[in-house]
This record gives C-alpha cells, sequence and structure tokens, in this order.
C-alpha cells in the first residue's frame, strides 16, 4: 500500500504537521509505503496562472511543477490531505494546489457532448482537518454539511475518488498539547488503520492522462 501525505502548513512545529507525522509513521509501522508533499516547504506555488488557465483551456500542456505533483499522486493508492481549518475550509495553499494539479485531462475529462468521465477512481482520499472551534459550533452552523458538499462530493468524488476517511481535530489553539498529543498518536494509528483496511480499486495509476478542455457541470 502506497500514501502520499499532503501536508499544508508553514510551521514544522504545528498541529498539522504533527498530525502527519504521526500518519506517515503509523503507516510506515504497518507495512506501508509513504511519500509526504510538504507543500510550505517545498514552496508549491498554488497561483492559478495563465499556463493553467490555458490548460483549462484547452491549449498546452501542464506546467512542470503541476506535471510533479500529479506523478507523486500517480503512485499512491492513498491520498491523505492534513491541514488546519481556515474560514471553515482549507488554507489557500492547499486550495491552489488541488485547482492547479486536479485538472481535466488528469482528474477528470469533459468535453462538450462527450460523456464525463472521473478519472481518479483508483484512489481513496483521507482528510484530516484540525480546528480551532468546538464540534458543538460545526454542528450549530452546518460546518460538516458544508465540508461534505464542498470538498468531499465537490472535490474527491466529482473526481471519482473515494472518501477514506475524514477526521477532525477540534479546539486546537485551547486544548492543553498534552491531550492534542495523545489524539494525533490516536488519529495516525487510526488513519493508518483506514489505508489497510481499504485497498485502492485498481493499484496507481498506469493509464497516461489525456489534456483537454473545462470543468463538467454534474
Ligand atoms: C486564517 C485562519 C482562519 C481560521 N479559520 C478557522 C475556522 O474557520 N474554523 C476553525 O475551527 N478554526 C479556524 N482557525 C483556527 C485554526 O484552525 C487553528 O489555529 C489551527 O487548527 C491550529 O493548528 P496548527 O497548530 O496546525 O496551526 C483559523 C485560523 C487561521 C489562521
Amino acid at each position: 500500500m502506497t500514501a502520499l501525505v499532503v501536508v499544508s502548513h508553514s510551521d514544522p512545529d504545528s498541529l498539522t504537521h504533527s498530525v502527519s507525522r504521526s500518519i506517515s509513521d503509523a503507516i510506515r509501522t504497518s507495512g506501508g509505503i509513504v511519500e509526504t508533499a510538504d507543500l510550505a516547504a517545498e514552496n508549491f506555488d498554488p497561483r492559478f496562472a495563465i499556463d493553467d488557465l490555458n490548460l483549462y483551456r484547452g491549449n498546452g500542456t501542464p506546467p512542470a511543477d503541476v506535471l510533479a505533483e500529479q506523478q507523486r499522486i500517480d503512485r499512491a493508492d492513498h491520498l491523505i490531505l492534513a491541514f488546519p481549518m481556515y474560514w471553515w475550509s482549507m488554507p489557500a495553499l492547499l486550495k491552489g494546489w488541488i485547482d492547479r494539479v486536479f485538472v481535466s485531462g488528469w482528474a477528470y475529462e469533459y468535453n462538450p457532448g462527450v460523456e464525463f468521465v472521473k478519472k481518479l477512481d483508483r484512489l481513496v482520499v483521507h482528510l484530516v482537518v484540525i480546528a480551532g472551534d468546538e464540534a458543538e459550533s460545526f454542528e450549530r452552523h452546518g460546518v460538516y454539511d458544508a465540508f461534505r458538499t464542498q470538498i468531499e462530493r465537490g472535490i474527491v468524488e466529482y473526481c471519482g475518488a473515494t472518501v477514506g476517511s475524514t477526521t477532525f481535530v477540534y479546539e486546537s489553539d485551547s486544548r492543553p498539547r498534552e491531550d492534542l498529543a495523545v489524539e494525533i498518536s490516536e488519529i495516525g494509528i487510526a488513519v493508518a488503520a483506514r489505508v489497510q483496511d481499504q485497498p485502492s480499486h485498481s493499484g496507481a495509476r498506469n493509464t497516461a492522462p489525456t489534456y483537454s478542455n473545462s470543468h463538467a457541470t454534474v
């Protein structure tokens, strides 16, 4: 089992990095292979630039940094996204990574008049979200529904991938570090168990992407 852990946080001492290390360690302990994409340390550029827009419009080929990210994901059966909750969503760095990397021709294929194809059906995605707020507030404001609609359905399932697990850590700015350390260790073990339990559909991708244009309405 091969996993790619994508971590989006500028501080290596953050809870987000702690949870990503905990997950990576637990997967390795259970015999899996793990690669890490540390988007901040690697200076991934999240700006959707003209080359990205041209690709979306059906012109040109993916920029080299985008191709490198797609190849990392192609090597993985499981994709783990670890991020702090910012404004009830993900940080701009991770959103930009998704905007630029999950493009037509690789993540899905849409051409007007032709059947829409979801191309990431072999991939299982795990979401691990570190949040400052309380669980009760999430319930009250409908944050879970928003998250399900916007991220699980709007991104993961749109591309045909399966949501393997979604985990929230609450009150990250206010709880004692020792409590959080215990929880983070448990999350590592739990996510690694889900990775072991949920085989991907067909192993790492071995078919070439075909770049076309546009984002379908489904
Ligand atoms: C720009 C910004 C926006 C935030 N928005 C939210 C939010 O919408 N909901 C929430 O629960 N916490 C929010 N927080 C709190 C962070 O989620 C919290 O500081 C983080 O999870 C702490 O973990 P870390 O050590 O990995 O940074 C926000 C923090 C920042 C900096």
